[in-house]
């Protein structure tokens, strides 16, 4: 079999004008490739003791739910605004095209909790910045973030200055 970055589908003018859009559904839909990415994005996180992985609504769900079952530990979700039934904390941030908020449930991880918080993709980084900010405003413990997709042409990485580390399994 081919690498499942090979199904990665860019898809022009998506969601705006402009915008090259990397869509990972094809490689969710075929199973081989889908493990074979789980395999490569699980590999860095194996053996570390962690709590719990937290994933990011709504693409960072998929891969987040199944980073968690691969790691054996729980699955925590950070979401978009007025999902979450309980008490939520909260937070705005500015996204690659526009504005949003994300919320966690205030009580979602003990206090010292190790996490590595998911996405599928690294754009500018302001989504990811985000979740660890909200899980460190629980005490956890942030041992990285994994996303399957760095776009790196957008340089997120040189600005990345969080002490968790960045691992992307692919980047373009
Ligand atoms: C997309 C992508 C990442 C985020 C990356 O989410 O899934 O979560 O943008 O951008 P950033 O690094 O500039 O913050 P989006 O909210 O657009 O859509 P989704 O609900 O399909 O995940
Ligand atoms: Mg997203």
């Amino acid at each position: 079999m081919s690498h499942w970055s090979s199904l990665i589908r860019d898809v022009d003018d998506f969601p705006k004008p402009g915008i090259l859009f990397k869509d990972i559904t094809p490689v969710l839909a075929n199973g081989p490739a889908f493990a074979q990415a789980m395999a490569e994005l699980a590999a860095p996180w194996r053996g570390l003791g962690l709590d719990a992985v937290i994933g990011i609504e709504s693409r960072g769900f998929i891969l987040g739910a199944a980073l968690a079952h691969e790691l054996q530990v729980g699955f925590v979700p950070v979401r978009k605004p007025g999902k979450l039934p309980a008490r939520t904390l909260s937070l705005d941030y500015a996204l690659e095209y526009g504005r949003d908020r994300l919320e966690i449930h205030a009580d979602a991880l003990a206090p010292g909790a190790r996490v590595v918080v998911v996405d599928d993709v690294l754009a500018t980084g302001g989504t990811l910045r985000t979740a660890l900010a909200l899980a460190r405003q629980q005490g956890a413990e942030v041992a990285g973030v994994a996303v399957l997709v760095e776009l790196a042409f957008l340089g997120a990485r040189a600005g990345w200055d969080d002490p968790a580390p960045l691992v992307a399994t692919l980047a373009f």
